[in-house]
């Protein structure tokens, strides 16, 4: 657990004005990676000045590319798909969940390459057994701590393609077999349950080729196969869902609030909330891709939150995925609304930066919810509001921001503990707040 520095939020009057809320993490990684990748130079615009972002520059470094930053633009001079370089030192992906499994997908098949990767404490709770598998029936070698948590190495090898239905609805782990199934003949990956598909985007924008089958009812099928170069040229990261979701959910609980924020992606497989939140009678307006859309582009909508009253709902497991990094956040908006919320099919919270299930039910609890945790999910009783209290980060980003906003919408406010957690995704939220706060 971190330690640190401890914020207090108080009860909020409204919320009102316009906010940008800080770009794409999701995007901004897969941006970084792809560029070092590719052989002719990509400008990446509004990439996420976060330390998880940081870590992703820093290892694309490491691994022989040049990052350059120009003001608001990044120009990153990649290595090309074959010519990553060996670091003499381990690869530090900090807190970053999403570097330390994409990040393998390309190093696999660095032919007699060999590379170590490690992280901080949260990180090597996190297991990594889900990407080695399928990295290793293509052929490469990983050796990993009690075979399955960091530090770990990879071996990298000539791959060969393989068909690999998804045992876990998790976008970390179809992107790493994409991105391995690059110099292979054909690497499908078949996912049930559908998940954020900005890999699959970013990929048909450089060139590669990339087919996509099924739909969001029956799950895809992705394939991809013999890529000479990923050709990127100019990359835009929207703003992240992910960061504006606590944002929304202020704007959905501090009475009188109005808020507007800017270029936010509104990729169907990024807005799984926002139609929980609808459901459940909240106001969120913007222009949402429907679902099943795919292409090149990630879309970009205003989002338009106004306060009022809301219902419980109940969220299945085919839209876990879709919302899963913020369910903490529905789970407090079920402390607000009338009757009960219930998550299931989200046992995948408990691998995140922290158990999510565990502490965001602890940390609730200790606000006053009415609320248990279930294997897969958590059940909330609404009572209308929330006291306040002290609620522990325990060092992950979402929860740090589910305690300020909670602090906002509480009767009696609420000190988060380890608030320096935010800064993976989210570093100028108390800056943002001031902004917006009558
Ligand atoms: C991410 C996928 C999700 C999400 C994480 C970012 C990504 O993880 O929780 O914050 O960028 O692909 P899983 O794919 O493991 O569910």
């Amino acid at each position: 657990m971190v330690s640190g520095v401890n914020a207090r939020f108080d009860p909020s009057g409204p919320l009102r004005g316009r906010l940008r809320v800080p770009a794409d993490k999701s995007i901004s990684h897969r941006a970084a990676l792809m560029a070092a990748m590719a052989a002719e130079p990509v400008t990446v615009s509004n990439y996420l000045q976060a330390a998880d972002t940081r870590s992703t520059l820093e290892a694309v470094r490491e691994l022989g590319a040049i990052v350059e930053e120009r003001g608001e633009e990044l120009v990153i001079r990649g290595c090309g798909l074959r010519n990553a370089q060996q670091p003499a030192a381990r690869i530090d992906v900090g807190n970053a969940g999403t570097l330390m499994r994409l990040l393998p997908g390309w190093l696999a098949f660095q032919q007699g390459g060999i590379f170590k990767l490690d992280g901080d404490d949260s990180i090597r709770r996190r297991p990594i057994d889900r990407i080695a598998d399928p990295l290793e029936l293509m052929g490469a070698r990983i050796e990993a701590r009690q075979g399955r948590f960091p530090p770990f190495t990879v071996y990298g090898a000539p791959l060969v393609g393989i068909d690999y239905r998804l045992p876990v609805a998790s976008a970390q782990v179809k992107s790493c077999v994409l991105l391995a199934g690059l110099l292979t003949e054909r690497t499908t990956v078949i996912e049930p349950i559908p998940t954020r598909d900005h890999t699959e985007r970013m990929l048909l924008q450089a060139g590669a080729p990339l087919e996509r089958g099924g739909d969001p009812q029956r799950g895809y099928e992705t394939v991809v196969c013999n890529t000479d170069e990923l050709e990127l040229d100019e990359l835009e990261v929207p703003g992240d869902q992910s960061s504006a979701a606590p944002l929304i959910a202020a704007g959905v609980l501090v009475k009188g609030s109005r808020l507007v924020l800017e270029g936010v992606g509104a990729n169907w497989t990024r807005t799984g909330f926002i139609r929980i939140l609808e459901r459940m009678g909240a106001i969120v307006l913007g222009e949402l891709e429907p679902p099943g859309t795919f292409g090149p582009l990630e879309p970009v909508s205003d989002l338009d939150v106004s306060e009022g009253p809301i219902e419980g709902t109940t969220v299945t497991p085919e839209e876990v995925p879709l919302a899963i990094d913020e369910l903490p956040l529905v789970a407090l908006l079920g402390c607000f609304a009338e009757g009960e919320t219930v998550i299931r099919g989200a046992e995948e919270l408990r691998v995140k930066e922290s158990d999510r299930i565990a502490t965001a039910v602890e940390g609730l609890r200790g606000l006053g919810a009415d609320i248990e945790a279930l294997p897969d999910g958590i059940a909330v009783r609404g009572t209308g509001g929330l006291r306040g209290g002290r609620l522990d980060a325990h060092g992950d980003h979402r929860l740090a921001l589910l305690g300020a906003v909670a602090g906002l919408a509480s009767a009696e406010g609420v000190e988060v503990v380890g608030m320096e957690a935010a800064a993976v995704s989210y570093p100028g939220f108390a800056d943002d707040l001031a902004k917006i706060a009558a």
